[in-house]
């Protein structure tokens, strides 16, 4: 009798077809599969991945940009924030994250993401970086009720791990809808991952810190933005607190300049 046998790619698009999009094991095809078949087989498989990532993280943004085109206030959003589904870090999370502080203040402060302690609590830093930075505004006569805390991702990443481009990319517009709401005139952003993601550079935060740029907010008026180092960093490298010193003070000098 004649073997009826299908080709890779009828196989795999069978699967498709028939709503297999993941698989669990690869005994079956290691025993039928040539290396170059498997190969493949895997290449076609991480496409998919990517492709339903993609999809997934699109619509999960355009998402998060229709909540925040309806919130009008900090308590809406945050409401909003806390209902949202788009992202996964959300599973793992014991609190949303939201921001801390003045809704009124003229400076707002935007660290990476919730870590342990405040992934407990639902407050932005009030672990051990968190005393540090309070100990830096202190530093520079700034406390929680001259300024606006938050971070780029309001859930804590499992572990601690680096935020994917993927989550940042879906919490972004919430980050951008807390700047419009409070409109700053100065934003501080904590470490490299905060800088990057608003002021959309690749650029290490060593070249970023220490310069001042613009941010334009949805009502086209511009905030200043300075980036330094992150607490946790700091914690790590204390030989780098004096450059965050500098940068404390380069931007305690702008905000005295704004009041004269
Ligand atoms: N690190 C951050 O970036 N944010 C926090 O809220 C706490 C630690």
């Amino acid at each position: 009798m004649m073997k009826e046998i299908m080709s890779l790619k009828e196989i795999l698009e069978w699967y498709l077809e028939t709503g297999v999009d993941e698989t669990c094991g690869s005994v079956a095809f290691e025993a039928d599969c040539s290396l170059k078949e498997q190969k493949q087989i895997s290449s076609v498989m991480q496409r998919q991945a990517t492709t339903n990532l993609a999809q997934a993280t699109g619509s999960a943004y355009q998402n998060a940009k229709e909540i925040c085109a309806e919130a009008k206030t900090l308590d809406e959003l945050r409401a909003k924030v806390e209902a949202f589904e788009g992202c996964s870090l959300k599973m793992t999370a014991a609190n949303t994250v939201f921001g801390d502080g003045n809704p009124h203040a003229k400076i707002v402060l935007v660290g990476e993401a919730p870590g342990a302690d405040e992934d407990r609590i639902g407050v932005p830093f009030v672990g051990r970086s968190g005393q540090l930075l309070d100990k830096m505004l202190a530093a520079i006569g700034l406390d929680r009720n001259s300024c606006y805390i938050t971070n780029i991702l309001p859930w804590r990443p499992p572990g601690n791990r680096t935020p994917l481009d993927s989550e940042i990319a879906v919490c972004l517009p919430f980050l951008k809808k807390q700047i419009d709401i409070i409109d700053p005139d100065f934003i501080f952003m904590l470490g490299g991952s905060a800088a990057n993601a608003l002021l959309n550079t690749a650029e290490t935060i060593s070249k970023l810190r220490g310069h001042w740029f613009e941010y334009e907010k949805s009502n086209g008026t511009n905030a200043m933005v300075l980036a330094s180092f992150h607490p946790a960093y700091l914690l790590r490298t204390p030989g780098q607190k004096s450059k965050a010193w500098n940068d404390l003070l380069r931007l305690s000098s702008k905000l005295k300049e704004q009041k004269n």
